[in-house]
């Protein structure tokens, strides 16, 4: 029996869900990080080896997640609450809800800011800024966008700014209408650009870069950076997907819904790859491992000397931030909806409130690039840190909790009961997997993570 939702909003209907979870996983992880990593990593074998981490880990996590949303209903800190209370275990795995929620203020905090980079890029690319240039030309221009600290404190804004506006309409009216609108206009522009890859750049080539295995170019941090990749890419760990279960209908079924998001979520990954990659090879002297400036440094120049780059670049650049966008109403949604439930807030206040702190945060990362480029802390700059500090600890520690408190803490009745476990083959599977392989394998990306940050 599931908990009664009581007047609880709910989505309408399994899609809506399914495509506000797809809005949150896909963003600037699948368009910006996952091509520079897996460029970084050699293409194939690493590919495949982040397809692996999605089915053993990934999903298994978020099944959980969006289980543990369901029952309880509530915003992620007070679901953990009634959870806890509900089968009696320590008062401590409460704080796995605020774990969440700090973490998704961190993120968005410098979230905002580099999607307000891709937001920037929208006029350039109007303009034709990017017309004929070459990538020293494309490295200057983005340089000098970091340096102007006033034009990234205007975009941060102006992302901060959209993403409340959609938060505060609340669910049904902001955030399903929101994903109902953004996903389908995102996979449009994907595919425009998929055909204009296919077309105008070196298809086969990107191709067998990111399909064909050569396990000599895998190291074992590829590995590990596929395992926590594959984590970041779905949301998990930060309560965004808890909170969106929260909304589901009680007869649909999670195991097939999760199945659905990490599919898309994986295939958008893999189409911004089969755009991206055509387009590097095309032209010439670019180079697959740049690293984080692929998208903002490398791509214009391949835009840049393309006929209808204008019109391509534009619609690049939009279909970055609208990605980004509804990851980033996901990271709000939790906190603002605790806010919200407990502390007698009405959502715009309290969307307000959360606004202004993760943008007062986002000056940070903003500052990094600028006035503060030169304090750091253990070589560290204030973005480097929080953004070490979010994917490298709070992220994987966060969801290796959420694994041993459903795999070990929860009465395995509790989860059954949620997923229609009683007469499903793949429950006992899914129960397995969380018990026995998420956690050592989560637990590894930590402690080797943090051992590689510090030796
Ligand atoms: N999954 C998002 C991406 O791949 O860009 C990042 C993210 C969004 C992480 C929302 C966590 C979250 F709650």
């Amino acid at each position: 029996m599931s908990s009664d939702a009581g007047n609880f909003p709910t989505w309408r209907g399994r899609w809506t869900f399914i495509l506000a979870a797809t809005g949150s996983a896909v963003g600037l992880g699948n368009i910006w990080k996952f091509p520079y990593i897996a460029g970084e990593n050699g293409g194939g074998a690493f590919v495949l080896v982040y397809l692996a981490c999605i089915l053993l880990v990934g999903i298994p996590v978020m099944v959980a997640e969006v289980m543990l949303g369901r029952r309880g209903r509530h915003s992620p800190v007070n679901t953990m609450r009634a959870i806890t209370a509900e089968v009696g275990a320590r008062g401590y795995w409460r704080g796995l809800g605020w774990l969440g929620w700090m973490i998704a203020m961190l993120v968005l905090s410098f979230y905002s800011v580099i999607a307000g980079w891709a937001l920037a890029y929208i006029p350039e690319m109007a303009i034709g800024a990017f017309q004929g240039v070459n990538a020293q030309s494309t490295k200057d221009i983005f340089d000098t966008m970091l340096q102007d600290r006033d034009r990234l404190i205007l975009w941060h804004t102006v992302f901060m700014l959209m993403t409340a506006a959609v938060v505060t309409a609340g669910v049904t009216r902001g955030l399903g209408a929101a994903a109902r609108v953004l996903m389908p206009i995102l996979f449009i522009l994907l595919v425009i650009l998929l055909v204009f890859s296919y077309w105008h750049g070196d298809f086969a080539r990107g191709f067998s870069f990111l399909f064909s295995f050569d396990f000599s170019k895998l190291t074992l941090r590829g590995v590990l950076e596929a395992l926590g990749h594959a984590f970041f890419t779905l949301s998990l760990g930060v309560g965004a997907i808890m909170a969106y279960g929260a909304y589901m209908p009680a007869d649909a079924s999670i195991g097939k819904t999760v199945l659905t998001v990490a599919l898309l979520d994986t295939v958008v990954a893999l189409m911004a790859g089969m755009a991206i990659f055509p387009i590097v090879f095309a032209h010439g002297g670019i180079d697959p491992g740049a690293g984080p400036a692929l998208l903002f440094v490398t791509l214009p120049v391949a835009f840049g000397a393309m006929e209808a780059g204008i019109l391509i670049g534009g619609l690049f650049f939009i279909l970055v931030v609208v990605a980004a966008w509804s990851s980033a109403i996901s990271l709000l949604e939790p906190g603002v909806a605790w806010l919200a439930e407990n502390r007698g807030f009405n959502r715009f206040t309290a969307t307000l409130l959360l606004a202004t702190v993760i943008w007062l945060l986002g000056l940070g990362t903003v500052l990094s690039f600028n006035d503060w480029a030169e304090y750091k802390f253990a070589g560290l700059t204030f973005f480097d840190g929080i953004d070490f500090l979010t994917s490298r600890i709070l992220l994987p520690l966060s969801g290796l909790l959420i694994a041993i408190f459903v795999g070990w803490v929860l009465a395995p009745d509790v989860s059954k009961d949620e997923l229609n476990g009683e007469n499903s083959v793949a429950w006992p599977l899914w129960y397995w997997v969380l018990r026995y392989v998420c956690p050592p394998a989560i637990g590894i990306v930590l402690v080797v993570g943090l051992y590689d940050s510090f030796s």
